[in-house]
């Protein structure tokens, strides 16, 4: 087989056979492909589309480059989530140890954050000594234990994913939707969960921009669930304005904890209890707690307290605090009615919070708090936001980041409707 053919065929929009699938995606992870050859055959893919048959084989070849984990029997039923990243989304943190208290266990192998949206990992790493990186056999006792893992994903996990999304990275192949969609779903099948609950996040702090693009992700890939016999449920839920009131790594943490406690902002233990519920559902719990009963009782923290400290962490040691704190001040008077989703987290990003190359550090003490919620009246100097960071050169392109239209501030009290969070369900 050549690759040229195949780039050909699918660049003359001719539906790619199991064949010409299976030996790319397996040539490219060996290395038998070249580079620019993937990088046409993806734009090929980007413009001409792939068909639910070619996306599900696709998605197979990707699992079959790595192994699959075998997590065998940890004494209850696993049940995982994914989100596809949003700003101030720190849900993984209660949510794992909450959906484990309430019965299922929660494989969350994750990733590190790219660009404005930030990852679990770099999150979880702000706690002094919790350790990222477990081997197949911690995963499988720590789920039997606890009942919950975040975790990295393992390097024998879909490594042609992990190739391919680098290359698509850099050769704006990104957004295609089947491209996505196998991506996304192929570590997660790999990972050898039973059931999955996709947080389809959209607005201007998400990847997908509008509620349609957002409805073709979830579609793909609750149809690639079904072709593997994988339950699966897609939320598309808001994320045009932060989650919560902290974006940045331990201040994030920080969040999560609260609502552990049984405390934290109404959105973050909203949208927590609802992901936990679906969770649940696929697990086939259906005489599980109710999570809201959970989550507020505080019967969730003593499992986040065991998760952390079986991966090394000290659930009890204090948080890093940034150097430097700087706020935002309302520039008029009237009603606070939100701050744009991506605008803080390019703030939180650009004080270092979130990384520009996968190279890069980030800084767990920075980003960004929100020090009003919508609703709240304001005057002309009333503090909106606090600025935090190790390195106060980078103040100037935050604060230019939330400026002007970034932060509404309204005339008219009833201008600020209570937010729609989950905007559609797709099972
Ligand atoms: N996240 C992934 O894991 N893969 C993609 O292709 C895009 C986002």
């Amino acid at each position: 087989m050549s690759a040229v053919d195949v780039v050909v065929a699918k660049r003359d929009c001719r539906e790619l056979t199991a064949e010409q699938i299976d030996w790319i995606v397996g040539a490219y992870t060996r290395g038998e492909v070249a580079d620019e050859q993937m990088a046409a055959l993806a734009m090929a893919i980007l413009l001409n589309g792939m068909d639910d048959r070619e996306t599900a084989r696709w998605t197979q070849a990707m699992i079959d480059s790595g192994e699959r984990l075998d997590l065998g029997d940890v004494g209850r039923p696993l049940v995982d989530k994914h989100s596809t990243g949003g700003v101030g989304d720190k849900i993984t943190l209660p949510l794992a140890p909450l959906v484990a208290a309430c019965g299922a266990a929660v494989p969350q192998l994750s990733g590190r954050g790219l660009g404005h949206t930030g990852g679990t990992l770099d999150k979880l790493e702000a706690i002094p000594g919790w350790r990222a990186s477990l081997s197949t056999d911690e995963i499988r006792a720590q789920l039997a234990d606890v009942g919950a893992v975040i975790c990295a994903t393992t390097p024998s996990l879909a490594p042609a994913d992990r190739k391919l999304y680098a290359l698509r990275d850099v050769t704006g192949t990104v957004e295609s939707v089947p491209l996505i969609a196998s991506s996304i779903m192929s570590k997660k099948i790999a990972e050898g969960t039973g059931g999955l609950v996709l947080d389809v996040k959209v607005g201007t702090g998400a990847f997908m921009k509008t509620t349609a693009r957002a409805g073709e992700l979830a579609d793909a890939m609750t149809r690639i669930g079904g072709a593997h016999g994988l339950p699966t449920t897609a939320l598309l839920t808001d994320m045009s304005r932060p989650l919560g009131r902290a974006v940045g790594n331990a201040l994030e943490v920080a969040e999560a904890v609260e609502v552990l406690r049984g405390g934290g902002p109404p959105d973050v233990v909203e949208l927590t209890v609802t992901l936990a519920g679906e969770m649940l559902r696929l697990a086939g719990l259906t005489d599980a707690p109710d999570p809201a009963e959970v989550l507020a009782s505080g019967a969730a923290y003593p499992v986040w307290e065991a998760m952390i400290a079986a991966q090394g962490g000290d659930p009890s040691a204090p948080l890093p605090r940034a150097r430097h704190v700087e706020t935002v001040t309302a520039d008029r008077d009237g009603v606070f009615s939100g701050a744009d989703a991506l605008a803080v987290g390019t703030a939180a990003w650009r004080l270092g919070a979130g990384r520009a190359r996968k190279e890069d550090s980030v800084q767990a003490a920075a980003g960004v708090r929100l020090l009003v919620g919508p609703g709240d009246p304001v005057q002309a100097g009333t503090p909106l936001l606090e600025l935090h960071t190790d390195t106060p050169d980078r103040f100037q392109g935050a604060r230019r980041a939330v400026t002007g239209a970034a932060l509404l501030i309204v005339g008219d009290p009833d201008a600020t409707r209570p937010r729609d969070l989950v905007l559609d369900t797709v099972r």
